[in-house]
């Protein structure tokens, strides 16, 4: 990765960019959520159409539907997608502690049932990074545990140790079958530090992940239930003790003010559900915050979603359109809004981009906060 840092006071954002073998990726960037081989609603031809050039998959929906092998028998996830830029695919050392009930964490990995049909399954190290080599994502996640925001500090250093011991399996793993995918192109491995919202944790995990040879690092472990304050100030403590010269991921951020937030601190890569999973909820991203099609003042509202932004949505459709195509329940809702969302994430991220690169980032800043409402009227 090469990066340029920002020349403004007290901004440690930067731009870079990533080479990855499916594409060149600029940094900041904010990449959409496609967990079970689709980004929600949309086509790889609209999510290329938007700008985007790299996108998530992840590996604990995957292996369980349709099984990382029939994606290897079809060429791997890019190929099996047809999505022609590069991928990412989480380790699912989040959803495994999230979404499943029936679950054994022991020194070895952790043995869960299946969210779709109760079938029993086992994640070690070893077994989720050959899952990601037969995906072939350009860039692949160590499997880490993530503890709920509610456990015992006690048990967020004991699933962070453990999590150090497996993110080394993973480096070994990833070494040993020469940094490839089963398809034959390189892999980027990225550990991901933990410690929920413990200076000394967090340090620590640092420390100890960024002694081992991994291409970039990822912080987890929050977006958790913490208070947006308290995530600010862990970023930026955890931050310090991350090299220069590789890439930072902020897992499952963000809002576009916690985006921001993290990039003043130095956060390269985000992902989050929001602009997809708001969307198939009727709520759009505009330029003065959320609004929610549902609400009766735009039943006779022709103007579009956002005034100012020039996505294909925007260009065409009336927000009484789309609210009449969401109590209609007609499917060209969900996708006219995720379309239209995406768009205001990617044009926020290169907005961001062109900031640090002019040294105007923080009156960038101060004005979406100013314009921006966080919560709606
Ligand atoms: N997504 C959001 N947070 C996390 C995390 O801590 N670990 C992983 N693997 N994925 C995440
Ligand atoms: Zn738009």
């Amino acid at each position: 990765m090469i990066t340029s840092p920002s020349r403004e006071e007290g901004v440690l954002g930067r731009c870079g960019l990533l080479y990855l073998p499916h594409a060149t990726v600029e940094t900041p960037v904010f990449m959409p959520v496609g967990t079970q081989a689709t980004v929600k609603a949309m086509t790889p031809d609209e999510l290329e159409e938007i700008g985007f050039g790299l996108i998530l998959g992840n590996v604990y929906h995957l292996h369980l539907r349709p099984g990382e092998q029939l994606i290897a028998r079809a060429g791997g996830l890019h190929r099996f997608e047809g999505w022609s830029g590069a991928l990412l695919t989480d380790s699912g050392g989040y959803q495994v502690f999230s979404l499943s009930g029936l679950r054994r964490i022991g020194e070895e990995g952790v043995e869960f049932q299946s969210h779709i049909d109760g079938s029993r399954h086992l994640f070690t190290p070893q077994i989720v990074i050959e899952i990601e080599r037969q995906l072939g994502a350009d860039i692949i996640m160590a499997f880490d545990e993530c503890p709920a925001s509610t456990v015992s500090e006690e048990y967020i250093r004991q699933a962070m140790e453990r999590t150090h011991r497996w993110a080394k399996i993973c480096l070994e793993e990833h070494i040993r079958h020469g940094r490839m995918a089963v398809g034959g192109w390189p892999q980027a491995l990225f550990g991901i530090v933990q410690g929920g919202i413990s200076y000394e944790l967090r340090a620590e995990s640092a420390r100890v992940l960024t002694e081992l040879d991994f291409d970039g690092f990822a912080i987890g472990g929050l977006a958790v239930g913490e208070e947006a304050a308290v995530r600010n100030e862990i970023v930026a403590w955890t931050v310090r003790f991350l090299p220069e010269n590789k890439p930072r991921y902020l897992m499952g951020v963000g809002t576009p003010v916690d985006i921001l937030e993290a990039v003043r601190r130095g956060v390269d890569m985000f992902d989050c559900v929001l602009p997809t999973r708001n969307a198939r909820n009727a709520q759009a991203f505009i330029s003065e915050g959320v609004i929610n099609l549902r609400n009766a003042r735009y039943e006779q509202d022709f103007t579009p979603l956002d005034p100012k932004c020039e996505c294909r949505v925007c260009r065409r459709h009336t927000r009484a359109y789309i609210r009449h195509l969401f109590k209609a329940k007609e499917i060209l809702g969900p996708r006219l809004v995720t379309y239209h969302n995406l768009a205001f994430y990617h044009r926020l991220m290169r907005s961001i981009r062109h900031h640090l690169r002019e040294g105007t980032f923080e009156v960038f800043y101060k004005s979406f906060r100013s314009t921006y409402q966080t919560e709606e009227e």
